[in-house]
Formats: C-alpha cells, sequence, structure tokens
C-alpha cells in the first residue's frame, strides 16, 4: 500500500501527517467519539490524535473493507481520491479528511454538492513528511508545493467554510551562520557558500594581505 507504478512515473502516497495538522483543528473534533484514522501510513497520525487525548483506532487495514469508529479523521492517498470520496459516500459517516485543494474542483466531488460538505481552511500550508519505502529521502526539504483543506462532513461546522486563524506549527528556527568574508549565510548552505566567487575572492584577497612570517635563524651554537 505504500507507492505504486503507472507507465511513465512513479506516485508516491506516503505524505505523513505532522502532528500540528491535528492540533490545529482541535476544537473541530468532538472529544466523545471514537475516530478511525483509516489510512495507516507510518502509524504516527494515530498517536498524535491519542495524544491530544482521543480514542482512536489506527490499524493497517484495508478502507475499503472496513468501516470501524464514530467518525473518519485521516489524510488519504491523494492518488485515490476518487475511489476514498465514493466509499466516504456509501459509509455516509462523518469525517475530516485531508485532500489537496484542487479536488474540489473534480467532477467526483460534484456528487458531494447536495451533502453540505464543509471545509476548514488552514492558515498556512500543510507540509508533510514524505516517506520512500519507510524513509524520508535524503533530498526531501519537508516543504509541499500544493495546499490542502479539511475537507468536513456532518461535523456540525459554525460555517461552511471555516479560516482558520491561527497556525499550531512550530516555528522553524534557521541557524545563520556569519561568514568571514561578510555573508550572512544558512548554517546548512556552508560548504555551497565556500564555492562562491564571493568567498573564494575574500580568501584570495586575505592569502595577500598577510604577511609571511620570517623565518627564524637558529642560534648557533658556541
Ligand atoms: C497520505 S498517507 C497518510 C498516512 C497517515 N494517515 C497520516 O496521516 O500520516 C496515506 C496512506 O494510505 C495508505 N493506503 C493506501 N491505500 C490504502 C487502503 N486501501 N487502505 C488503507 N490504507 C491505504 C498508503 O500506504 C499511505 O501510507
Amino acid at each position: 500500500m505504500a507507492g505504486f507504478h503507472t507507465k511513465t512515473f512513479m506516485v508516491h502516497d506516503d505524505y505523513m501527517t505532522p502532528a500540528y495538522a491535528w492540533e490545529n483543528i482541535e476544537e473541530y473534533i468532538p472529544k466523545d467519539k471514537i475516530i478511525w484514522e483509516a489510512f495507516y501510513g507510518d502509524g504516527k497520525s494515530g498517536t498524535y490524535l491519542e495524544e491530544m487525548g482521543y480514542s482512536v483506532i489506527h490499524e493497517p487495514v484495508d478502507f475499503f473493507e472496513n468501516d470501524l469508529g464514530d467518525i473518519i479523521v485521516s489524510n488519504p492517498p491523494f492518488s485515490q481520491s476518487k475511489e476514498v470520496m465514493n466509499r466516504l459516500l456509501i459509509l455516509d459517516k462523518p469525517f475530516i479528511v485531508l485532500f489537496p485543494s484542487s479536488k474540489i474542483n473534480t467532477q467526483y466531488f460534484r456528487e458531494w454538492r447536495t451533502k453540505n460538505i464543509q471545509i476548514i481552511i488552514p492558515r498556512a500550508r500543510i507540509h508533510f513528511d514524505k516517506k520512500v519505502e519507510g524513509e524520508t529521502p535524503e533530498d526531501y526539504k519537508s516543504s509541499c508545493n500544493f495546499d490542502c483543506f479539511y475537507y468536513c462532513y456532518k461535523m456540525n461546522l459554525p460555517s461552511d467554510i471555516v479560516w482558520l486563524e491561527e497556525d499550531k506549527k512550530p516555528k522553524v528556527v534557521v541557524k545563520k551562520y556569519k561568514c568571514e568574508c561578510g555573508s550572512e549565510i544558512r548554517e546548512s548552505n556552508k560548504e555551497k557558500h565556500f564555492e562562491t566567487k564571493k568567498h573564494k575572492k575574500f580568501i584570495e584577497k586575505k592569502k595577500k594581505t598577510i604577511k609571511p612570517k620570517k623565518k627564524l635563524k637558529l642560534a648557533s651554537k658556541k
């Protein structure tokens, strides 16, 4: 269930939800319901919900063959959004699911037009933790290039569109490094910076201005 191949490229569905994505909407998830976090991934998403005080069912079972809990709160595989939304229509139980905002333009979402679907719009883009075969790829910058909505059904939100005002996402502290050449750079960019023209020019200039040390004459033995 991790990733799958098409003829021309590989699609990965393993975008794991960070804790703050659930913390952001805590006030809209009732505490007295059993949550089915229906798509397992690495299992952390269910743990985050449990840590927030919810009763959660989070097992690696097939979503299409099960019907668990009172409400579904999950981040399903985006590549199966049509099938997932159609299955949710059949299940007809309350849900909050994360999908790219662009999905609202699809034909299958039109099936929901009479169902009073509601959406929560996050304050800032959610950055998922991408996994490929269980590992975060080395070059993955943890920055998504798409926006998501929380699509909600029977969750009795105060309005059909809820705009989140606050984002619980922890602020990323970027470690800065002040180079001797005068540039302020990211700690992680140090190596690349040392290869820049500006830095090399500075080093060349520095070498020229440092006078070579005079050779010490050895005192002759008497
Ligand atoms: C976008 S990831 C999110 C995982 C987790 N819910 C989270 O929020 O971190 C979706 C996961 O659904 C799994 N998946 C795919 N098809 C599934 C199915 N039919 N039933 C259950 N899980 C499935 C994939 O393996 C993938 O890890």
